[in-house]
């Protein structure tokens, strides 16, 4: 794993802005793995400022919640539009679709996506109990696609962007661990001090379940951006 401290959240977008931009213009065909969440937000308004050339660009993205629709203003393909996809024309982006009713088909349907479309950098944000996608501590690393339940601290921590806690999501439909670490390059980024014990745990703790995202420690071309706070309980 290739390690960088930063110290503000406007330097780790920057840094991570840099590291997706590379991928963006290695290759006339590429395909990008992204995020959701607080974490990802930053380099998403860099996008939206400089609008590099995407129109080679196909997006995986990790998941969507059981139950919202598209539009809904919760939903992660709602966050999507918003941040990126209504302000730079990709060539194709996907999400599993949360109103799904056979939920095995559409993990179905989004493992043959995935498996026409290997990301050639996924970006990762990390739950402070180590989750990597919606993949909370126990999943087995062997999994695909799946539809994960979410962890009481994931419903907890979601829940600042909800009306209500009943309003809160509580399943996922997830890319699991073994489709992330397809992936050739995975970049993970992380700030504020809550998120550091999910970074010690990754970095330097064993490799296991129940902290998912330490399973990256076997990937063979990892890039983590943290700022200070989120580095600060590493040796
Ligand atoms: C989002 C996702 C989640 C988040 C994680 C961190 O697509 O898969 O794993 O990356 O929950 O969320 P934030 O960035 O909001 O702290």
């Amino acid at each position: 794993m290739k390690l960088h401290i930063v110290k503000t959240k406007d330097e780790l977008a920057q840094k991570a802005y840099d590291v997706l931009i590379d991928v963006i213009k290695s290759s006339d065909e590429v395909t990008l793995g992204l995020a959701t969440g607080s974490s990802p937000e930053g380099i998403y308004e860099i996008f939206r400022a400089e609008k590099p050339d995407v129109s080679h660009v196909t997006t995986v993205n990790l998941d969507e919640y059981v139950g919202l629709a598209a539009d809904h203003d919760q939903s992660y393909a709602y966050f999507m539009d918003q941040h990126l996809f209504n302000h730079l024309p990709f060539k194709a982006t996907h999400l599993p679709n949360g109103l799904a009713t056979d939920q095995a088909a559409e993990c179905a349907r989004y493992d043959e996506i995935l498996a026409a479309n290997t990301p050639d950098l996924q970006l990762l944000g990390i739950g402070t109990n180590g989750h990597i996608a919606f993949n909370e501590p126990g999943t087995s690393f062997e999994l695909t696609t799946n539809v994960a339940e979410l962890a009481p601290e994931t419903v907890e921590a979601n829940s600042r962007y909800f009306d209500s806690p009943a309003d809160v999501p509580t399943h996922a439909f997830s890319m699991g661990i073994k489709s992330i670490m397809q992936a050739k390059k995975i970049l993970l980024i992380a700030s504020g001090e809550g998120k550091a014990e999910a970074i010690k745990g990754m970095i330097e703790g064993p490799v296991t379940n129940e902290m998912p995202a330490s399973i990256l420690q076997n990937h063979p071309d990892v890039t983590v951006i943290v700022d200070a706070e989120a580095g600060s309980l590493l040796k």
